[in-house]
């Protein structure tokens, strides 16, 4: 097994064993990139304050994400075609995550279905909602999520129209890939995803194909599902399907103190400050960024979570020093999933963990329920 440090040694790992047509569909940002880098870049520009000759034994990462109890402020965030970037993808990621002792949540456009992961895990995970123009549709994944004892929605409010990756256009991406002779050639070097996605059936959208109206193959899949993300979405129709599901909701996609006094009146369990990892409006500034002032605007009356950006254990604390409650990783265990599976998620977790962990300690802290802005040097003009 190669020695894994960071999480840029899954990344270079994933790079080398997954079609280039799903790395790049999860390395990539909308248009010019400009907000994918910055939610990066922006997380450098914090620094930490040492702090020395103080008592570091027994600290602690643990806490209560929207009062389940976690190992650390970290889950795992909803990625499509998850199941893409190894066979069963989300089987394998929610597994690592539930024996790691983090929150794992399903997407809407996931390989593996609702049905699929309940099936192979043994602990409630969360759902994450694209809201869909089909209300037939929509009615009926809430109601398999219900039956799924799904642990919380997560409705996603960032995506009511898509934001073009450049990349995905050029390389024709698609679930099941298009076998071009590049995307063949290029396959032919990846032999161990190969093997892996002979061996599952599972290649399309499993929560869409053949639960949705009109769609009962694969052909059809893709441009129903274009077509269905709802315009028209707005917090009259959150009220509808916070009310269609009744149980625990979180609000994704805040980016703008206003809207997080809106999701906050509304009486959501959470929100997260989130710009969907640089793939949608490009051109806004980074999470870290925001989350400051949405934090002094909400902070004390909801759950403020963020993501976007976060690459290692310093970044989690930075968020949680800037107000954040926890934190959600996306390209972080993709990179780890994309490179070695099940045992690759649990690495990026673990790595994400130590590095948590040892810095608190330097920070001179012993629960992360105590960042705060004493940890933290923030450069001029950054708030
Ligand atoms: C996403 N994200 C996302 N969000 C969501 O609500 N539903 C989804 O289906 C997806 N799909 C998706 C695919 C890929 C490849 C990526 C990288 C991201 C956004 C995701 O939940 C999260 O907000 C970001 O990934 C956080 O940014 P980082 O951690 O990847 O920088």
């Amino acid at each position: 097994m190669p020695v894994i440090t960071c999480i840029e040694d899954l990344k270079r790992l994933h790079k080398a064993r997954t079609p280039k047509m799903f790395y790049d569909y999860a390395e990539s940002g909308s248009y010019t990139e400009q907000t994918f880098h910055e939610n990066t870049t922006d997380f450098a520009k914090i620094k930490l304050r040492q702090k020395v000759a103080v008592d570091m034994s027994n600290r602690s990462t643990a806490t209560d994400i929207i009062g389940f109890p976690a190992t650390m402020p970290v889950a795992l965030a909803p990625v499509g075609l998850t199941g893409m970037q190894h066979a069963d993808g989300e089987i394998l990621a929610a597994r690592a995550a539930e024996k790691f002792g983090v929150p794992f949540c399903l997407s809407t456009m996931s390989i593996c279905s609702i049905e699929d992961v309940a099936e192979n895990t043994t602990k409630p995970f969360m759902f994450q909602l694209y809201v869909m123009k089909d209300q037939e549709f929509l009615a009926s994944i809430i109601e398999r999520a219900k039956q799924a004892n799904c642990s919380a929605l997560v409705l996603t409010l960032d995506l009511q129209i898509l934001g073009q990756r450049h990349k995905d256009m050029k390389n024709g991406l698609s679930a099941p890939p298009k076998f071009t002779l590049p995307t063949l050639l290029d396959l032919a070097t990846r032999w161990r995803w190969g093997i892996g996605m002979m061996q599952t059936k599972r290649r399309h959208f499993g929560n869409i194909v053949g639960h949705a109206k009109g769609v009962g193959d694969t052909s059809s899949l893709s441009s129903w599902t274009a077509e269905q993300f709802d315009e028209r979405l707005d917090w009259d129709k959150i009220a509808k399907i916070r009310d269609m599901w009744g149980g625990k909701l979180i609000l994704k996609g805040i980016l703008d103190p206003d809207d997080a006094r809106i999701a906050a009146d509304f009486g959501a369990d959470a929100i997260i400050v989130s710009n969907h990892g640089g793939r949608q409006l490009d051109g806004a500034l980074s999470s870290i960024r925001m989350l400051p002032h949405i934090v002094e605007a909400v902070g004390d009356r909801i759950e403020v979570q963020m993501d976007s950006g976060i690459r290692s254990g310093q970044d989690v604390l930075k968020a949680l020093a800037l107000g954040a409650h926890s934190t959600w990783i996306g390209r972080a265990f993709i990179h780890g999933l994309g490179a070695m599976g099940e045992v690759g998620v649990t690495r990026a977790l673990e790595v994400i963990h130590k590095e948590l962990d040892t810095t608190m300690a330097l920070c001179g802290e012993r629960n992360v329920k105590d960042l705060g802005r004493q940890n933290l040097l923030l450069p001029e003009g950054f708030l």
